[in-house]
């Protein structure tokens, strides 16, 4: 079987784009992979974090993971912080990758302007340690949203250069992956506004559905989530942008395909939609809800889970970086 790797971030809760961009993904191609799924809490603190939370914040994706149906037959759920070798194959690939390779990526500058004097060497630093991630266990395909199309792209680079400085044609050192980005749920915008991205910084909460929210709460989101004032509803009219948002996420919760929407909603009125779209929601989301808090009940379980992650993702990650190592000329630890 081919592997897959990806991951989510534990800084509080996870958004419907978190689900639909990526860990839907997971769970509906899990069976034909070997796949491991990471909570990269490495990777959260390259912006201020509560030490307060970050525990129980890696807890809680976990959990969802489990909860949205990541099932231990197929995959893998490990802690990123539990396996040494993502810090140490992270400062190697740093030794080895340019500056400016790292300066200009999107997601660096856009999160940067917000930190100013603050941004840290770890913010810069975020798509290696990914890379690091990724590479560790030669995965071939990484299923994840569109804004982290530029960062595999950046991992692709390094491993190609990698090869070729330290290792020959017929036997690279390192596999290049291959990005696995979905083209419907690969980009869920926000409730406020249609041309930004749902996101976990956006500073309001009414920005985004959380999969944990409850059915009242995400009824009222819906209800005050921003719209337009044109009759009918439509697909892929640039003017509108939070229709087509909203349609898409119709669809994708519900189970039904652009067309079969756009029969059942085209003459619907914004008060029509926005009802079905809130008990559409909620339904979808419920057993997610359920299931969480049946495992979060169980710390005993999800422990025993991550111990056995971390088996499992040591093995292969500590192969790859002895590989690395090796490749480098280090002298081997004695
Ligand atoms: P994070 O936690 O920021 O995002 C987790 C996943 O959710 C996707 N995503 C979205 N998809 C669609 N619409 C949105 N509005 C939306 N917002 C977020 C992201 O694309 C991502 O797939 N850098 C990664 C974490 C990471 C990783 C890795 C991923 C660290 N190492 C190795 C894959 C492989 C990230 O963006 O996390």
């Amino acid at each position: 079987k081919q592997r897959v790797l990806s991951g989510v971030q534990p800084t509080g809760n996870l958004h419907l784009g978190n689900y639909l961009g990526a860990i839907r993904t997971w769970v509906d191609i899990q069976e034909n992979y070997d796949n491991f799924f990471c909570v990269v809490d490495l990777h959260a603190i390259t912006v201020p974090h509560d030490p307060k939370s970050l525990a129980q914040d890696t807890y809680t994706i976990a959990a969802l993971y489990l909860a949205c149906g990541i099932d231990l037959e197929y995959s893998t759920i490990f802690v990123q912080s539990h396996v040494t070798a993502h810090s140490e194959l992270a400062w190697l690939l740093n030794c080895i990758t340019p500056l400016n390779w790292l300066e200009r990526m999107i997601q660096f500058k856009e999160k940067a302007v917000k930190q100013g004097e603050n941004v840290s060497v770890g913010l810069l630093d975020y798509p290696i340690l990914m890379a690091a991630d990724i590479l560790l266990y030669n995965a071939d395909r990484v299923p994840v949203g569109e804004d982290q199309k530029q960062h595999l792209e950046l991992t692709r680079d390094i491993a190609a250069r990698f090869n070729d400085q330290f290792a020959t044609r017929q036997k690279p050192v390192l596999k290049i992956p291959e990005p696995l980005i979905r083209s419907e749920g690969a980009r869920v915008m926000s409730l406020t506004d249609g041309t930004r991205k749902m996101s976990k910084s956006d500073p309001s909460d009414l920005s985004r559905i959380n999969l944990l929210d409850p059915p009242e709460l995400i009824d009222k989101k819906i209800k005050r989530c921003k719209t337009d004032p044109v009759r009918g509803l439509e697909f892929d009219n640039k003017d509108r942008p939070e229709c087509n948002n909203l349609l898409s996420l119709y669809g994708l919760l519900a189970g039904k395909t652009k067309q079969e929407v756009t029969l059942e909603c085209q003459e619907m009125g914004w008060g029509q939609f926005k009802p079905l779209l809130s008990e559409t929601t909620v339904e979808a989301l419920k057993p997610i809800r359920l299931k969480y808090q049946e495992i979060m009940d169980n710390k005993d379980y999800l422990d025993k889970v991550l111990r056995e992650g971390k088996e499992k993702a040591q093995t292969v990650a500590n192969h790859t970086l002895s590989e690395v190592k090796k490749a480098l000329g280090y002298l081997p630890s004695l």
